[in-house]
């Protein structure tokens, strides 16, 4: 999603932001209500968290927690390192990092929700945590230093972001170089529409701001990072007390990794790696709904169409399918006969749109 999405969508960022503060306020002031996600213990268990990372964490912040996946299963935080935890909710993430970094690390939380906020205060206060504050603040800004933090983790919330790669370019901001990601977030299968993009009551209920996996990591190697990698998906929204068309888009909770380059020249091999920009663009053009969406615009078989078709489909589950839209003649031409090749299905093809499933 590009910086310019609030703009391009015409959506009223401080509107959404309220709507955004009263659904997660509402979590903190009545998680027992039943909403469209799954909430509190139930769903910590259902994520794999483990009953001794649990252990001393007061039930305030562990009934409001409203995560899509697991930031400590990606890999373990060590004794002394210095953690942010965006978008951190009724603390419980924070507090489990506080945990595993002990009395020479620290963790800093931070949520623009109130109430979020001081169920993580009160919580941290009662437990006696001394290394772990929380600052109120947005994602975008994050009131954290240059360089200050060894990892950075956060649960359910990127998808909340219509501007990613800001709120990805301040992770990368207050990460010393080679620092973690560690997210849960979640992805679509199925593009968002742009008409469902600019309702609001579509983004707090999680799904006008998931993106497609192809371009959660092309933003996220735009924003500073490499070696990202999703190493957990699932339906997690299924069975949650109230419906919504989350399965309409096929949405996953995800956890993902990647690391804060050290050097340019690894961060330019990254950007080199990824197969298109045009795949940001995704949703405003497919019009085959596949899992994933490339616009190979004009080029010709000569400019390397053929090799981004091949590294997005290595991507996908077997199964899955990728759009390609190709105006140059050909393209039209060779992609039939690469397919056969190459032995991904060739489904079907609408003008200059083509629908492969991947082998
Ligand atoms: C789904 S809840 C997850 C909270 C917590 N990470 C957890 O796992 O329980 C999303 C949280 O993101 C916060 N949030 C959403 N957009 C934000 C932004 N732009 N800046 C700061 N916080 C944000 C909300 O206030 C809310 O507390």
């Amino acid at each position: 999603m590009s910086e310019n999405t609030v703009q391009e969508l015409g959506l009223n960022l401080d509107a959404l932001r309220v709507a955004i503060q009263e659904e997660y306020g509402a979590v903190a002031l009545n998680p027992q209500q039943g909403f469209h996600f799954h909430t509190g213990r139930p769903l910590a268990q259902m994520l794999g968290y483990r009953d001794p990372w649990l252990e001393g964490i007061p039930e305030t912040s562990i009934e409001s927690f409203a995560g899509t996946g697991n930031p400590f299963s990606i890999d373990e935080i060590g004794a002394g390192e210095q953690v942010v935890d965006v978008a951190c909710g009724a603390g419980i993430d924070s507090l489990i990092a506080a945990k595993m970094v002990g009395p020479n690390g620290r963790v800093i939380g931070v949520d623009m929700t109130p109430a979020m906020l001081e169920k993580a205060r009160r919580s941290a206060a009662e437990a006696q945590f001394t290394n772990v504050e929380f600052r109120e603040g947005y994602a975008e800004s994050l009131p954290v230093p240059d360089g200050w933090a060894d990892v950075v983790i956060s649960n359910g919330a990127l998808n909340l972001m219509p501007d990613k790669t800001a709120a990805l370019k301040e992770m990368a901001r207050v990460l010393k170089p080679g620092g973690r990601l560690q997210i849960g977030d979640l992805i679509v299968q199925k593009a968002v529409p742009t008409s469902a993009k600019q309702k609001i009551e579509l983004w707090t209920g999680c799904i006008a701001g998931a993106v497609l996996e192809t371009e959660l990591y092309a933003t996220v190697i735009k924003a500073g990072f490499v070696g990202f990698e999703i190493t957990w998906r699932d339906p997690v929204f299924d069975g949650a007390p109230q419906q919504s068309s989350a399965a309409n888009f096929g949405t996953l909770g995800i956890n993902f990794r990647a690391r804060k380059a050290v050097h340019p020249a690894e961060w330019d091999a990254a950007l080199e790696a990824l197969p298109s920009a045009e795949l940001a663009e995704a949703d405003s053009v497919s019009i085959l709904g596949a899992d994933a969406f490339y616009d190979a615009g004009d080029k010709g078989c000569a400019d390397g169409p053929l090799d981004e078709i091949a590294a997005l489909l290595h991507r996908l589950e077997p199964g899955q399918t990728l759009e390609v839209r190709a105006i140059e003649p050909s393209v039209a031409t060779d992609l039939p006969a690469w397919c056969r090749l190459a032995k991904h299905e060739l489904v079907t093809h609408e003008g200059d749109h083509y629908l492969i499933r991947r082998k």
